[in-house]
């Protein structure tokens, strides 16, 4: 068990990447993280505390990706556009570096469900994902404790996951007649770059859904839930925030259910999990209550006939979806306490 560990960021100068470095900073047992940005040696030389002045004071120069130098890390987070952590993950593996990797590249095995990626994996490839951990430490503390290669959860999809995993496990749930997850995120998910769509101007003041039937975490909902694809219906929305999420997922029981009795499933499934807050039965979450955290605060409604309940899921697309996970995964991995470092 190591106490002092050494992270490398790639992608710091990212959201993700960004509040990764600030929660690593933070951390009692990791030292300063070495960033690394961009191979190209035209790439200009920047400091991260020039970039985002809240971190005034701290020096953080980003140097230029070298894999020399990178391999000197402990752990190596890749928080980094998909296509990018698709080619880094193995180079990773070849020299015995573990990796945390932010993006979606790595989550799925099944290879109709990556399609929305449109990236190329070979024979390889699916022999490499066989040994990567999904990093959802709620669902897979015992693999992550040993983890080479971890793909982080995905933000829309660790807050439906953690929502339907005690009740989807417990056989109760309705599928033949699906799964409606109606989730709502702040705009820091889509990234730094504003496009035509995320703009501020695009996005105050309105509210809109995107990519129906088709967005990438669907298939990380179907897979960790061992549930058919047809029975989940998911559709994200961007909401006028910077950022946040809120899931409303509509499920039907098979059988009539006791308001306690669905509340003590949640409550038993989670009892070791300390960044999982069950609300219960009437109390729901909100975004504002989770907001700069590692929770995920999860509540409920059961209709008056108990057959119907609307689960309320919410976390912090940047934290627990992101950056905070990022890290509770990395304790796993290393032997630490899974609050370290978190708040
Ligand atoms: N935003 C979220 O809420 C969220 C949540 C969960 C997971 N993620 C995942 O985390 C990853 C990063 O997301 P983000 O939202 O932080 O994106 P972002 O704000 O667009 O940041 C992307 C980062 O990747 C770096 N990068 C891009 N191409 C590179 C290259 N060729 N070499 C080295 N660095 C390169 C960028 O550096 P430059 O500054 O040089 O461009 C930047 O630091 C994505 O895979 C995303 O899906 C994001």
């Amino acid at each position: 068990v190591a106490t002092t560990l050494q992270p490398a960021v790639v992608g710091a100068t990212g959201y993700a990447g960004f509040e990764l470095t600030q929660v690593l900073l933070r951390h009692p047992s990791a030292k300063k993280p070495w960033l690394f940005g961009r191979e190209e040696s035209s790439a200009p030389k920047q400091d991260l505390a020039d970039l985002y002045p809240e971190l005034q004071g701290e020096s953080l120069p980003i140097r230029q990706f070298d894999w020399n130098e990178v391999a000197k890390a402990d752990v190596l987070f890749l928080a980094t556009p998909h296509e990018l952590s698709k080619e880094l993950v193995p180079q990773a593996k070849e020299r015995g570096l573990r990796v945390v990797d932010l993006s979606g590249a790595w989550r799925l095995r099944d290879h109709a469900l990556r399609a929305p990626y449109k990236l190329d994996y070979s024979s390889a490839d699916d022999s490499l994902q066989a040994s990567v951990v999904y990093g959802i430490p709620e669902l897979h503390s015992d693999e992550l404790r040993t983890a080479k290669l971890v793909a982080n959860a995905g933000c829309y999809a660790t807050s439906i996951i953690l929502a339907l995993a005690p009740w989807t496990k417990a056989g109760i749930i309705d599928l033949e007649h699906g799964v409606i997850c109606d989730s709502k995120s702040g705009v820091s998910g889509a990234g730094k770059a504003p496009t035509s769509r995320t703009h501020f101007v695009e996005v105050a003041e309105d509210f809109s859904a995107y990519s129906v039937f088709g967005h990438r975490h669907t298939g990380e909902i179907v897979e960790q839930l061992g549930i058919p694809a047809d029975s989940v219906q998911f559709t994200p929305h961007l909401l006028p925030i910077p950022r946040g999420i809120l899931s409303t997922i509509y499920v039907r029981f098979q059988e009539k259910q006791d308001a306690a009795a669905l509340e003590k499933l949640l409550r038993d499934f989670y009892a070791n999990a300390p960044w999982v807050r069950i609300f219960g039965a009437q109390k729901l979450p909100q975004i504002k209550f989770c907001l700069r955290t590692n929770y995920c605060d999860i509540g409920f409604s059961l209709s008056p006939d108990g057959r119907r309940a609307v689960l309320v899921s919410c976390l912090d697309n940047l934290v627990k979806g992101a950056a905070g996970q990022a890290v509770q995964n990395m304790n796993l991995m290393f032997g630490l306490n899974e609050r370290e470092g978190l708040q």
